[in-house]
């Protein structure tokens, strides 16, 4: 009896040992929920998530994955060449929820409106983007900062409470704010998007140091093949894992239901429907420049970003993670 508890023991530390792996990521986004899912149900050895992103990495050399939009990742990037990006979870083609009792009935309305977004995030290109998709120029319409609310109540000068107190038209930014922009709003919420024009490609994110590691590497590898069974979930059941994100994130489970359409659980990275991820970015980094006083990168610097061989290995039985 002993013994046997001594053995039991000994292998989780073992396995502790060789698959011990670190993520960080915000804990505030839906985005995140497949981590600890797949940290809970499939990854075999110990994961830890603190809160955190790409930026992570440069700053904490124990952390080795970050999860982040891929505009965060452009961001840090632009001065850390050292990082890779190796897996995309979701994309969300965000949504802009505008107030029909403003005038608002297509994009082209927003034209001298008041638009909430977040500045230096996503969100702020998504706003961008599918104005000028309508025809708007930037300086046609009027950029409000705020954050976003994440469950109802909101507090004042968030999104939604701002369109609710009408000192905006319409906003736009991640979710639930949005959703929770239509309920406020009721039969008044007309949503906006367009995945063609803009989709957040939430990924992860690793540096070469850690890809040259064989242990981290391996870890890496296990944790991708764990997600890959979280990913298969959130697809094709979603019903199996409403409840666990809606805890996670304390959210209800009927706005976690009414925002899952928004989220286009992925798997991928430069495959299927990211196939044009890195001519994505590099229009993308146009932007990212501007806002961070550099010039944009170059397609083939963009090019070394996107690591594909991750997803391979993890997808290579014969690659040996134990
Ligand atoms: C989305 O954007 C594309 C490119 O601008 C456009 O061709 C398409 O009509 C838009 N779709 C919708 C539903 O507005």
């Amino acid at each position: 009896m002993r013994s046997k508890l001594f053995q039991v023991v000994g292998l989780a530390g073992l396995f502790g040992s060789t698959c011990a792996i670190k993520l960080a990521s915000s804990l505030q986004v839906i985005e995140y929920t497949p981590q600890p899912y797949a940290t809970k149900n499939f990854y075999k050895g110990q994961a830890s998530i603190v809160n955190g992103g790409v930026a992570s990495l440069p700053s904490d050399k124990t952390v080795d994955l970050g999860a982040n939009a891929e505009y965060q990742g452009l961001i840090q990037y632009g001065t850390h060449k050292n990082l890779r990006m190796i897996y995309t979870i979701v994309d969300v083609p965000y949504r802009i929820v505008a107030n029909k009792a403003a005038g608002i009935s297509t994009l082209a309305d927003l034209k001298g409106k008041r638009v909430g977004t977040t500045p230096g995030t996503s969100a702020s290109y998504f706003v961008k983007k599918l104005l000028n998709s309508a025809g708007l120029k930037d300086s046609e319409y009027t950029v409000v900062s705020g954050n976003p609310c994440m469950k109802a109540p909101c507090g004042s000068g968030t999104f939604p409470a701002q369109i609710q107190a009408k000192t905006i038209d319409a906003f736009g930014v991640w979710e639930p704010a949005p959703e929770l922009g239509g309920q406020v709003l009721g039969d008044s919420a007309i949503f906006f998007q367009n995945a063609t024009v803009f989709r957040e490609i939430y990924s992860l994110f690793t540096t070469t140091e850690k890809l040259n590691d064989p242990a981290s590497r391996k870890a890496i590898v296990e944790f991708i093949r764990a997600l890959d069974q979280a990913i298969d979930v959130f697809k094709n059941k979603p019903e199996e894992v409403y409840q666990f994100v809606a805890q996670t994130m304390s959210m209800d489970t009927a706005t976690v239901q009414a925002i899952w359409p928004v989220h286009k659980w992925a798997g991928t990275l430069g495959m299927d429907m990211d196939s044009n991820l890195i001519d994505y970015m590099v229009e993308e980094d146009v932007f990212v420049a501007s806002q961070n006083r550099r010039q944009p990168m170059t397609r083939d610097i963009i090019a070394q970003f996107v690591d594909n061989s991750v997803i391979s290995d993890a997808r290579n039985a014969s690659y040996l993670t134990t």
